[in-house]
């Protein structure tokens, strides 16, 4: 039923028709990356990085002109957009910045963006820009408050937003655990979740706990979007989620456990945004991912005509 090519399997077309065979190919295992400045140029030169789509963060390119704009322009033109929020700042008690939000809706419209996510955390406070991530307190208040800001956000674009679980290192004022915490946000909310399974492994490690356990306990029905990252690990007990690795072999065990879990092809993603390395080595990667990510679809394709 199968047959193996370049250590990918793949279903064989006699058995499911051209048809099925071209929608599966063209449309399923898409594999992506962060769209950086700091390679822009090479990767638009070369055809070393061959990604299905790119991502890139709206605030880096609202309002831009010249050389930067062209560039931007220049992927569009040849890969779809994933976008990913930086600064909304959906768990501040600040007010919602409705200017940045109305610049982001028409960032998503002229580029056709699919995807428009955002991190579960704030850092924005009293008017003060924290430039960090920071958590938001595990309380059932935040959770009216954030799940409130995120139907005004989604009310206001038009459209679902994905929310991702970011990795933190000291809970604060938790009255509840993180995963009841994170449901009760989504289920509120109605939105789409983005599971970064690199941020459950950090988690589940630096809190002690099971991140298979937490992945399975999440509203998978729920999951758009998939980021994939390296970290490092500073000391015996604590990673930090730094973005600037190569994703270790466990993360991509975890990845292909929450594959099989989902059962469903997702978009995913890999951050690096420091250390870039040769744009071969990010190929690497995405190939890597890609190959597990169609070892999963073609298990759930052959338990679904089997
Ligand atoms: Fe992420």
């Amino acid at each position: 039923m199968w047959r193996i090519q370049e250590k990918v399997i793949y279903p064989k077309a006699e058995l499911f028709g051209s048809a099925f065979l071209s929608s599966f190919y063209l449309k399923n295992n898409m594999t992506g990356i962060g769209f950086r400045k700091d390679f822009a140029e090479d990767f638009l030169r070369s055809s070393i990085l061959r990604p299905d789509f790119i991502e890139a963060a709206p605030e880096n390119w609202i309002g831009i002109g010249g050389f930067w704009k062209k560039q931007l322009k220049e992927a569009l033109e040849k890969y779809p957009l994933y976008t990913h929020g930086l600064s909304l700042s959906i768990g501040s008690p600040d007010d919602l910045d409705f200017s940045l939000l109305k610049q982001i809706k028409i960032f998503l419209k002229e580029t056709n963006a699919k995807i428009y996510s955002e991190h579960l955390s704030y850092s924005q406070c009293d008017n003060a820009h924290l430039y960090d991530l920071l958590p938001i307190p595990f309380t059932q208040e935040a959770v009216s408050h954030v799940s409130k800001r995120i139907q005004t956000v989604q009310d206001f674009l038009e459209r679902k937003i994905a929310i991702e679980i970011v990795s933190y290192y000291s809970p604060v004022a938790a009255e509840m655990s993180e995963i009841d915490f994170v449901n009760a946000i989504i289920e509120d909310a109605n939105c789409e979740l983005l599971l970064d399974v690199n941020n459950i492994y950090v988690n589940g490690f630096n809190h002690c706990y099971d991140p298979k356990k937490f992945i399975c306990q999440l509203p998978l029905e729920r999951v758009s979007y998939i980021h994939m990252a390296g970290h490092e690990q500073v000391s015996e007990n604590l990673i930090i989620d730094t973005h600037g690795e190569p994703i270790i072999d466990p993360v991509y065990d975890l990845f292909e456990f929450t594959m099989n879990q989902l059962k469903r092809d997702v978009p995913v993603l890999l951050e690096r945004d420091f250390n870039i390395p040769q744009l071969s080595e990010l190929q690497q990667e995405l190939n890597r991912l890609k190959v597990i990510k169609q070892k999963s679809l073609n298990e759930q394709l052959y338990e679904l005509h089997s």
